[in-house]
């Protein structure tokens, strides 16, 4: 089996076939999945039952894992997986769906905001997967920005006014916007803001993107409320229909990101009646750091 690539959407998303993602993978394999990333930003590969230990023996053709700050943030008797896997689920260590008011299901609402993975760390990400084990019986999109796409579509002079700022991530801002600050005294200095480029450039390809997420709180030299409401002009340009595709889940999908180069958002579910059990690995990031560095 040779792997193809199927666009869903003009240049961006890239639906995946001959290839299964559980076994080990050949080198040209791995390189034909880099390559389909820098050109679609975003792949879905169909029909893929990982297990958790398949998951991360995948993700780890493509660099380090990073563990989320959600399972730092949780105890390790409470965690239902090793924290090198992201639990994007609705349930407990014990299989029991979150009650309304559980502070793990506030936090997690956080992911209906359009983001990107780990913007809030000093190194960023470069790749998530999401693998989707238990899916609801409506509702539970995912949605996908290209975030290149949406940098080539700002007019000149914003382009000209937007090189070289500097924006502040924390996940405590996207989490303030929702009315969540439930952080212990212990995480504080996981939530001190981080800077990254507000326009970054692919080390690969050498496309311009925005680096935009929920996260951001301010930027660099601005008075705080220009900076937010010039944030929230740009996000609603990135959020355009036309910029942003839907993923409807089926169990069994892997859905790799380029953080670096897209946003998305997960749409909402009857998360208390309906389980959902996704399972993310993310790449700590390297290639920005560089230019992160000189940013900071
Ligand atoms: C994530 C995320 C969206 C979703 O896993 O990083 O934002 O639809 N998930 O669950
Ligand atoms: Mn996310």
């Amino acid at each position: 089996m040779t792997i193809a690539i199927h666009p869903m959407h003009p240049g961006f998303a890239g639906e995946v076939s001959g290839v299964d993602i559980t076994r080990p993978l050949s080198r040209d394999a791995v390189t034909a999945i880099e390559a389909g990333m820098d050109r679609y930003a975003v792949l879905v590969f169909h029909d893929q039952p990982l297990t958790d230990d398949q998951q991360m023996a995948f993700s780890r053709n493509f660099g380090e894992l990073e563990a989320t700050l959600a399972g730092e943030m949780t105890k390790p008797e409470e965690r239902r997986m090793v924290n090198e896997l992201g639990d994007i689920s609705n349930i407990d260590h014990r299989n029991r769906i979150r009650a309304r008011d559980d502070a793990k299901r506030l936090y997690a609402l956080g992911n209906r905001l359009w983001h990107t993975d780990a913007s809030f760390r000093a190194t960023g990400a470069i790749y998530s997967l999401l693998s989707a084990r238990v899916i609801p019986s409506a509702g539970g999109n995912t949605e996908f920005a290209d975030m290149r796409a949406v940098y080539d579509a700002l007019d000149d002079a914003t382009k000209r006014e937007i090189d070289g700022l500097i924006c502040e991530h924390s996940i405590a801002f996207s989490r303030a916007e929702l009315g969540f600050a439930d952080f212990a005294e212990a995480h504080r200095a996981k939530i001190a803001p981080v800077r990254h480029r507000l326009v970054s450039t692919h080390p690969v390809t050498g496309r311009k993107s925005l680096y935009l997420a929920s996260h951001i709180g301010g930027i660099v030299g601005w008075p705080v409320p220009e900076a937010r409401a010039f944030i929230r002009d740009l996000m609603e340009h990135a959020t355009q229909r036309q910029f942003v595709p839907a993923h409807v889940w089926r169990v069994n999908d892997l859905v790799m990101w380029d953080n670096r180069t897209t946003m998305h958002r997960a749409r909402r579910y009857d998360d208390m009646n309906q389980v959902r059990d996704m399972r993310r690995t993310t790449l700590r990031g390297t290639g920005m750091d560089v230019e992160q560095a000189a940013a900071a």
